[in-house]
């Protein structure tokens, strides 16, 4: 554990996750894939806020591109882009060149669409990706070493790819989910302080999942009914709404370099800078949040089991 979680002394960055401006997203999405002029007024009120970094992938639908049309007319300093190698890409690859070529094509590919002027930060979708074929990570600081990448590192879905992280000096980049739900991430951030990587956390809102009625649930997320209706009643009991208990549950977690939060609306972008000014939760707060969901199933914390992302 880190220090006292309430010693905290600047919050981390928002990072912004782009794959709600690509492609439809989300467990509680209604509206789509907003209209591109909408997307790049999201892109430049993020970076004139002082966003410095962007979160995109190829299978982000129009993403990448849309990232590299913002870049074009964007005068200010470039955000840092991180991009990522597609879950399963790399499966039937048998030696480590066809690993490295299969990333590597992948990494040009988004460069191209990205336009950006430095190399973007280059993450495994999915950490599994790496843990099952350590080649992997010779070929990440291959293309690092090329000037092709930037910094590298993993998108982790399981413990023991954060274990497999902390075994691997050159995986820099750490991109986890963090939330209310799912804190398997706190007991590892001391470690990943110490050792120096760069930890940004994901699903703050669970995909939007937070804020569905517990009654109307898409079959999906159905085991998720019981844990809402707790998390209802605790906003009513702290006296926060979900979305503020949610966002500053994580903000004030030390340890974290950054929030990786998507958005589908300037009204969202605005609300969550808003979320990032206000005050920090009492120590007791906390506590109430921890006690009332000390174990949540890993059907209800876990998108990739709801099966609704292909
Ligand atoms: N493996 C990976 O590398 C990976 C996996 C997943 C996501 N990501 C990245 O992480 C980013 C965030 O995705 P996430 O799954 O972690 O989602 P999230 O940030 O937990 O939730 C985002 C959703 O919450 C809703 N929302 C955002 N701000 C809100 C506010 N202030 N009030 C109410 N609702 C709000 C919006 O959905 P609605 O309006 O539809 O409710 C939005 O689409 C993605 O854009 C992507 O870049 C990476």
């Amino acid at each position: 554990m880190l220090d006292d979680p309430l010693k905290v002394t600047s919050p981390p960055p928002i990072i912004l996750g782009t794959v709600q401006l690509g492609r439809n997203y989300g467990i509680a999405n209604r509206n789509g894939v907003p209209p591109e002029t909408i997307s790049l007024d999201i892109l430049t009120a993020a970076a004139n806020a002082g966003v410095e970094i962007f979160d995109t992938a190829p299978n982000y639908g129009g993403s990448e591109a849309l990232i590299g049309r913002f870049l074009d007319s964007w005068p200010g300093k470039e955000p840092r882009i991180i991009t990522k190698l597609v879950s399963g890409v790399i499966r039937d690859a048998a030696t480590e060149k066809e690993v490295y070529s299969l990333i590597k094509d992948s990494l040009l590919g988004s460069v191209k669409k990205l336009r950006s002027n430095r190399p973007p930060e280059l993450i495994m979708q999915n950490a599994a990706d790496a843990v099952d074929n350590p080649r992997v990570v010779d070929c990440l600081l291959k293309l690092k070493q090329e000037g092709l990448a930037g910094e590298v590192g993993l998108s982790v879905y399981q413990e023991r790819d954060l274990e497999f992280i902390l075994d691997h000096d050159g995986l820099q980049l750490v991109q986890a989910p963090f939330n209310i739900f799912d804190r398997r991430l706190e007991g590892y951030l001391a470690e990943l302080a110490r050792l120096g990587k760069t930890v940004w956390s994901r699903s703050v809102f669970l995909q939007g999942l937070f804020f569905l009625d517990p009654k109307y649930l898409p079959q999906a997320v159905q085991p998720a009914a019981p844990y809402l209706e707790d998390l209802r009643h605790l906003s009513i009991e702290i006296g926060l709404s979900i979305e503020k208990l949610a966002f500053l549950y994580a903000r004030d977690t030390q340890g974290l370099d950054g929030l990786v939060i998507g958005v589908e609306s300037m009204d969202q972008l605005e609300r969550n800078f808003e979320l990032l000014e206000l005050p920090a939760l009492t120590l007791d707060q906390r506590k109430t949040i921890e006690k009332e969901f000390p174990a949540v199933p890993e059907a209800v914390y876990n998108p990739i089991l709801w099966k609704t992302w292909s």
